[in-house]
């Protein structure tokens, strides 16, 4: 399994949260075809990947109106029909409904979202620990 990783960070929390999913996927044989910017993302990572996993940091007013950051630069990416993809948050509080804004997204570039994690900041070792497991386990029925 090939895994493109596609990240928004302002202060690094969804970056090294993506940086530990993607050394948890590669202790489990998988490979990480790129780590890049939502805004600038690697074509050439996606396209040769068999799972896309898109990571945003949630936005809000922390009780009410929650989303993830950087929404339209998300509704931006290249079309990934065909494609698999994930979809993963960092919070502080409460992500709230981020994650299903986000796959509500990224399905609309046309990918096939097979779930996401919403990773507290304060646990993003157990948290990546858990996605990436979870994402092995589903990985047989992927390809
Ligand atoms: C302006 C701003 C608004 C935020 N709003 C929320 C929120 O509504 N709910 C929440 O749980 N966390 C909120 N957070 C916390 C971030 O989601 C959290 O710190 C995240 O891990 C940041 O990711 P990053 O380090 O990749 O930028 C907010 C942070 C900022 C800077």
């Amino acid at each position: 399994m090939e895994a493109a990783l596609l990240v928004e960070s302002l202060t690094g929390n969804t970056w090294k949260a993506a940086e530990l999913v993607g050394a948890k996927l590669q202790e489990a044989g998988w490979g990480v075809s790129g780590l890049s910017r939502v805004r600038e993302p690697d074509l050439r990572s996606i396209q040769i990947a068999d799972l896309v996993l898109v990571g945003t940091w949630t936005h809000g007013l922390f009780v009410v109106g929650q989303g993830p950051w950087g929404a339209s630069a998300l509704a931006n990416l290249p079309a990934m029909r065909g494609k698999k993809a994930a979809v993963f948050c960092t919070f502080a509080l409460n992500p709230a409904k981020t994650l299903d804004k986000m796959t509500g997204i990224i399905a609309g570039r046309g990918a096939d979202v097979i779930g996401g994690f919403a990773m507290n900041r304060r646990h993003l070792d157990r948290n990546a620990e858990e996605f990436a497991a979870r994402l092995v386990d589903v990985a047989p029925a992927l390809v």
